[in-house]
């Protein structure tokens, strides 16, 4: 037993057992130190991967920018070229037109019903050619950002009339009833451009009556509250399937299901068109439907 002044005695075999756990300790912490270089080691090295593969990274992401900036040049390459072949073919085909529509009236000499008659179905193809190239112009200026609104107040009513009066024609061949909206008064105003407004509703007013069967309603209204303009085109026709209503203002997007009842096969664009010029105006434009319960197509201006 060791006896130290002042201080009780401790047993030998404590003095033993303390020394073995101060050894125990000692080995305890050397292996944590040992623990503790090998993290940082693997820290060091994450650290390492961690810069090679951020500077992967980074030259990953100037080769997509390089790529992505040559892509751009190629697509407006590709719009001027559209833009240019659509606009350069507009002019003869006016001339063409032209041309036939003279034979046609017999200005140029007594034409026989057979030839008229034949002379109808080169019009009407002269036609379609011009709708798909004005139509193919209208996307890729709109597209190319080419497009500056002139913007104006203008009547609701008076915007509806200009659509209504020509779409009427076309409405009665097959017994569909265009009109406005009672609710739309003669005050309503609005700050658009009306040239694209007109042109939106036309297609709208167009597609209505082309899928709405005989007998049907197409109806044109206008309503505003405090933040923006909103017009409607319903009609009573086929409907649009619940899968297809996301896909409608997409390019060149005809369903099946949705044949033109007495018409020509459009070109598939009119909506996409819609959808720029609306948007171009700040608005939004959506379609409601339910197959075989008729669709109304909205869209908003922001006053
Ligand atoms: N009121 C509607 N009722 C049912 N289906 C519709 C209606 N409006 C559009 N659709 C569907 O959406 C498609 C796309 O319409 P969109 O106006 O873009 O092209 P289009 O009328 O076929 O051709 P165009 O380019 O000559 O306008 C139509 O072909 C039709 O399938
Ligand atoms: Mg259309």
């Amino acid at each position: 037993m060791t006896r130290l002044k002042n201080q009780k005695a401790i047993p030998l075999n404590c003095m033993a057992a303390s020394k073995t756990s101060a050894q125990a300790l000692q080995a305890e912490n050397q292996k944590l130190h040992r623990e503790i270089e090998a993290l940082k080691q693997q820290l060091k090295k994450l650290e390492h991967d961690n810069r090679e593969s951020n500077e992967g990274i980074q030259m990953l992401f100037n080769d997509l920018y390089k790529k992505h900036q040559k892509l751009q040049v190629i697509d407006k390459l590709k719009s001027d070229f559209i833009s240019t072949v659509s606009h350069e073919l507009k002019t003869p085909l006016t001339m063409i037109k032209a041309g036939i529509s003279q034979v046609h009236d017999g200005v140029l000499g007594d034409v026989t019903q057979d030839q008229k008659e034949a002379l109808d179905g080169v019009l009407e193809g002269v036609n379609r050619l011009t709708h798909i190239v004005s139509e193919v112009l209208d996307i890729s200026k709109l597209e190319g950002g080419k497009v500056r609104l002139k913007k104006q107040t203008v009547h609701a009513s008076e915007l509806i009339e200009k659509v209504l009066k020509p779409s009427a024609l076309k409405a009665n061949v097959k017994s569909v009833r265009v009109m406005m909206d009672t609710a739309v008064g003669p005050d309503q105003t609005l700050v658009c451009d009306p040239g694209k407004i007109i042109q939106v509703l036309t297609n709208l007013v167009d597609n209505a009556i082309k899928f709405t069967p005989k007998d049907g309603r197409v109806t044109v209204g206008a309503r505003t509250d405090a933040k923006n303009f909103e017009f409607y085109v319903q009609d009573t026709g086929i409907g649009i399937d619940k899968q297809d209503i996301s896909k409608l203002f997409v390019k060149f997007q005809q369903f099946e299901r949705a044949e033109p009842l007495g018409h020509q096969h459009g070109t598939g664009l009119g909506l996409a068109i819609c959808k720029e010029i609306i948007e171009l105006h700040g608005g939004k434009i959506w379609a409601e439907s339910e197959l075989n319960h008729g669709a109304a197509f909205h869209f908003t201006i922001p006053q």
